[in-house]
């Protein structure tokens, strides 16, 4: 299909966003690096907080580590299975839709390395500073600034990786945000070589997608927005 190994980005933005679907089944044809480095570049042009750019991004592409880090993933994905197990199915999604998610997760978790590129986003982390350092009125909140810096890590990065699900989708590439290995992750950290103070955020298989982009299907804007207060129905559609 010309339309999914097009490398033209000219595809409308928010053609891309309704489109751009979790895709976790590839050809096994390479991809170019011009074209991974073109992803990368439309991801940092994302924000982070303080403008800090403290992300680094590891292209996988060596068989042998993609085989480590796809172990790994299958590792973590049976914990998650027995999380899922433990769960009923979410309300909004019909019996075919969630039997459809749980296969096509399933799939990914035997097949991540296959992927001809594993991408992963990091971000090294910054230590807070000595609170006998701060000014008074930020030593006096101390625990909820640390429960606060704690509670938006992922804040700065996970702008970027929707930056590279678009680029994906705009270059003709198919990929998924994955975060399970996080269980296992100083194993995934050995395989790259990661020093102690970085951390991955997710693991993202790239590749040309063998299936279809969209439609996204979602629960409608008037059934997760509120006007003005929590609970008050949004009036529009
Ligand atoms: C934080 C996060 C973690 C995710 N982890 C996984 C994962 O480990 N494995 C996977 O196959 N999909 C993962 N996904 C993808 C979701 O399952 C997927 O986006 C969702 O089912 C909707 O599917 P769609 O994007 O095709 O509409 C993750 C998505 C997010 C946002």
């Amino acid at each position: 299909m010309a339309e999914q190994i097009s490398p033209s980005p000219d595809i409308g933005l928010f053609e891309a966003m309704y489109s751009a679907r979790s895709l976790r089944r590839f050809k096994p044809e390479p991809v170019p690096d011009e074209v991974i480095a073109r992803v990368i570049d439309a991801a940092i042009r994302a924000s982070s907080g303080g403008n800090t750019q403290h992300w680094s991004f590891i292209v996988v592409r060596d068989a042998e580590k993609r085989r480590q880090l796809g172990a790994l993933y299958r590792k973590a994905s049976d914990y998650t299975a027995a999380v899922y197990a433990g769960r009923p199915r979410p309300d909004h999604l019909t019996q075919a839709q969630y039997d459809r998610f749980l296969a096509g997760s399933g799939f990914l978790w035997d097949h991540m390395a296959d992927a001809p590129v594993i991408l992963v986003p990091c971000l090294t982390k910054r230590e807070p500073p000595e609170r006998a350092s701060l000014p008074d009125v930020v030593q006096a909140r101390y625990a909820d600034h640390l429960a606060n810096v704690q509670r938006i890590s992922g804040s700065s990065i996970y702008p970027a990786i929707q930056n590279i699900i678009l680029a994906c989708r705009a270059l003709g590439l198919g990929t998924v945000i994955t975060t399970n290995h996080i269980l296992y992750e100083n194993e995934v950290k050995a395989v790259l070589g990661m020093p102690d103070n970085a951390a991955t955020f997710a693991l993202m298989p790239i590749g040309y997608p063998t299936g279809k982009y969209g439609p996204l299907t979602r629960k409608p804007v008037a059934e997760v927005t509120y006007a003005d207060s929590w609970g008050t129905a949004w009036p529009g559609k």
